[in-house]
């Protein structure tokens, strides 16, 4: 009976990928926050919604008698085009986006006043859990 003596040497070269794996994260390299809040249309918007009738039926993430605006904010992109038309809605009024409870119409707000209310809005995408 012949005794098979099998050496198996199995050899691993590692070979650094070059990977920049750095695994300590440094706390001080925390990046500066930036806040939608920092943005001028913010403030701008945020004063008008609040001395209008805004959030007699808007809340900002609940929804009240109108849609949550960061519900809004997530449904449509902020650009121009959806500025233009949710601050002709404004001024509109109108219905059956969101259901059928009607906003009234605001036809005494500028159009330049209720595109700054909408980019308010827009700004205020509800955060991704
Ligand atoms: C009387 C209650 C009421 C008031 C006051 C009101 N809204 Fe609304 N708003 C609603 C309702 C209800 C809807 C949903 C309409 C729909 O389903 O199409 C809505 C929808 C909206 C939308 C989304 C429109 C769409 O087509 O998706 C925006 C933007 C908005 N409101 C902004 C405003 C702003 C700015 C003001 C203040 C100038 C305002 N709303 C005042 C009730 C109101």
């Amino acid at each position: 009976m012949k005794k098979y003596c099998i050496v198996l040497s199995v050899a691993f070269f590692g070979f650094a990928c070059g990977n920049s794996s750095s695994t300590s994260e440094s706390k001080e390299a925390a990046k500066p926050v930036t806040s939608v809040m920092d943005n001028p249309d913010y403030e701008k918007g945020l004063n008008l919604v609040a001395k209008s009738d805004c959030f007699t039926c808007h809340k900002l993430r609940e929804v009240s008698i109108g849609p949550a605006y960061g519900l809004v904010a997530a449904k449509y992109e902020n650009n121009e085009s959806n500025q233009e038309k949710l601050a002709a809605k404004v001024i509109a009024g109108g219905q059956g986006v969101w259901g059928q409870i009607p906003m009234i119409p605001h036809p005494k707000l500028a159009k330049e006043d209720a595109i700054a209310m909408v980019k308010y809005i827009l700004l205020l995408k509800e955060e991704k859990k």
